[in-house]
């Protein structure tokens, strides 16, 4: 944490133990096995992933070349910095619950889900790449017209996001990636009709959302409310 209103910020979010508050996500609601069959990442893929807890980064790390990690709320960001650096010292007890952060009360079962996902030979392998793992505190929409990546881990920011519609926003995020390049989509049933007025850049990639989907529904996380899909950019400049 270096700007002065995070400082700031990270000050009036401690309580009477000194503990910081708990980031709002402080772990995955989401299926990790269907990410990986979503996005199928290999060495040579360099992922956007929205940041959030990091549970997502972290899983695309054990096979891809390059993540990077972007969320516009500082304390994910230092949330996950945290995880990464518990991770890198090998401390895997607060990879799961880092040490300056309240222990979290209300999401017992997805922690456990988590804790299995990465069991300690898997952490061992996300923990060599953790010099492949940057962050990025910023809108991911910005992100993508500067740089551009193999595949995006896009989850809920569409929700999130009201200054621009679902479709450009998505028509952004495809033109930062090549021709194949993969877009791994989570959001609220309450963004509807996306699919009648996809931009032209983009199509459904109808196999790996099945896939992803079939796995899904093997160990259900998330709520019935949220759908996710997989979106292939059919040609682009
Ligand atoms: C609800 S969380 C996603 C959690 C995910 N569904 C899970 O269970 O792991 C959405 C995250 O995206 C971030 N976010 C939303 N819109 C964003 C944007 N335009 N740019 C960057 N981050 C964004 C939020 O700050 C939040 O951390």
């Amino acid at each position: 944490m270096t700007s002065i209103a995070g400082i700031i910020s990270s000050l009036f979010r401690r309580d009477m133990e000194g503990y910081l508050e708990q980031p709002v996500n402080p772990v995955t609601l989401e299926n990790l096995d269907s990410l990986m069959v979503g996005l199928d990442p290999t060495l040579d893929d360099t992922i956007l992933a929205i940041c959030s807890s990091g549970d997502q980064p972290f899983a695309l790390l054990e096979k891809a070349g390059k993540v990077v990690a972007v969320d516009r709320e500082d304390y994910q960001i230092r949330y996950a910095r945290d995880r990464a650096e518990a991770l890198r010292h090998r401390n895997y007890d607060e990879f799961f619950q880092p040490k300056k952060w309240k222990p979290s009360t209300s999401y017992a079962q997805e922690i456990k889900r988590v804790k299995e996902y990465f069991n300690e030979s898997r952490l061992d392998r996300v923990r060599e790449k953790v010099g492949f793992l940057s962050f990025i505190h910023a809108d991911i929409f910005k992100v993508c017209k500067k740089q551009r990546f193999s595949k995006v881990y896009l989850s809920n920011a569409l929700d999130w996001t009201k200054e621009i519609s679902p479709n450009e926003a998505l028509r952004i995020v495809a033109n930062c990636l090549p021709t194949g390049g993969l877009i791994y989509l989570v959001t609220y049933d309450s963004i509807k009709n996306i699919d009648d007025e996809l931009p032209p850049e983009l199509e459904k990639n109808e196999e790996r959302t099945k896939e992803a989907l079939e796995t899904e529904r093997s160990r259900p996380y998330r709520e019935q409310w949220e759908t996710l899909t997989v979106y292939q950019v059919y040609q682009n400049i």
